[in-house]
């Protein structure tokens, strides 16, 4: 067949149309794949007298899960990085909400110095503590990255600063059960493994360790489930939709420009991509569940990869090395 005929008018107006249709039905499957999964926390549990903290509070899923954890009465303590963006999103959460007991802690979950200073500082200030919710999180595509103190990036920031904060705070949780820990992961876990010799993986790809980070959340989630049974303490994860946040702000040009435009058109809003954390957060009929994974406020399978105890365990080990675990240090 010769370029003439393949360049023809005919012939490429057939191949736009059939690029569109493509397009269409891969839209609509997008589309339908976000309205299906749009599960709703139906609890109207009430909150006053509790005392939660929510990480990455300052912007997307963790500052809607904050300002609804304030409209239901609780003292919510919004831990961030950011001071700046922290007291702008305190302000609108206060102001929304009508509560006034809403504050911000600096946290740095990618420095576990940074780690001992706002527990130690909560530990001072507060009596009790009724929710943790792990819920900041960090990804990157290229840049590698590695902390002062060693630790590669992505893995710090969500899991083992996670890890370390539990630690410290494992002693106010035990004193205030029933308590909930909420660890905010995602299915993209399916997509890594987790090699419980390389914790710490510095040379890795940095896309591909937010996987693993997340991975790693749900083994962690499920080992202190079984650390904590019969505690009163109770943790669960999720996995909360894919959602229009600033999660994606480290995608490079231009490849940010379709994820931009896929998430603004198909994907959840922050205000539903919260639902489920809230759910675990305070519904009543979740007391006493421990060790699930929830994906649009119901539970839902896990791969058999991340339910080995004995891998479990030896993450446990190896990350208490990794965040430098001290003698005196609450051990779970
Ligand atoms: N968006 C999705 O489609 C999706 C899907 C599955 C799971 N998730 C998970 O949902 C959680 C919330 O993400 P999001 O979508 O709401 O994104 P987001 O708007 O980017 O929120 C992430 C939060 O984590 C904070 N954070 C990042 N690095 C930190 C650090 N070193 N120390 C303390 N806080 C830090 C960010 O603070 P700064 O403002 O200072 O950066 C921000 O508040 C994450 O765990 C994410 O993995 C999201």
């Amino acid at each position: 067949m010769s370029w003439q005929v393949l360049a023809s008018p005919e012939l490429l107006v057939l191949a736009a149309a059939a690029l569109t249709a493509v397009l269409l039905v891969l839209a609509s499957a997008l589309k339908l794949y976000a309205s299906v999964g749009k599960g709703k926390c139906t609890s109207s549990a009430d909150m006053r007298g509790k005392v939660v903290v929510v990480t990455g509070a300052n912007s997307g899923i963790g500052k809607e899960t904050a300002l609804e954890l304030a409209k239901r009465g609780a003292k919510v303590i919004m831990a961030c990085r950011n001071m700046e963006t922290a007291e702008k999103a305190r302000e609108e959460i206060a102001r929304t909400s009508g509560n006034q007991q809403v504050v911000v802690r600096q946290l740095d979950l990618s420095s576990m110095q940074s780690v001992r200073g706002f527990a130690e500082a909560l530990r001072r200030s507060e009596q009790r503590l009724d929710v943790l919710v792990h819920n900041a999180g960090y990804a990157n595509t290229f840049s590698k990255q590695v902390t002062g103190e060693g630790l590669e990036v992505t893995m710090a920031t969500n899991q083992h600063g996670p890890f370390l904060l539990t630690h410290l705070l494992i002693d106010l949780l035990k004193s205030s059960a029933p308590s909930r820990i909420v660890v905010v992961a995602s299915e993209l876990y399916r997509l890594a493994g987790l090699d419980v010799a390389n914790l710490n993986p510095v040379r890795g790809l940095p896309a591909y360790l937010y996987y693993v980070s997340k991975h790693a959340n749900i083994v962690f989630a499920l080992e202190l489930a079984r650390r904590l049974q019969n505690t009163g303490v109770t943790v669960n994860c999720l996995h909360p939709g894919m959602i229009d946040s600033s999660i994606w702000r480290n995608v490079p040009f231009p490849l940010n420009l379709p994820v931009k435009a896929i998430a603004k058109g198909f994907f959840k809003t922050p205000k539903e991509g919260a639902q489920t954390t809230i759910h675990l957060a305070v519904s009543e009929e979740l007391e006493g569940v421990t060790g699930k994974y929830f994906m649009d406020c119901k539970e839902h399978q896990l791969s058999d990869a991340v339910k080995d105890p004995n891998k479990g365990k030896k993450f446990w080990e190896e990350s208490e090395l990794l965040v430098k675990l001290k003698e005196d240090d609450p051990h779970i």
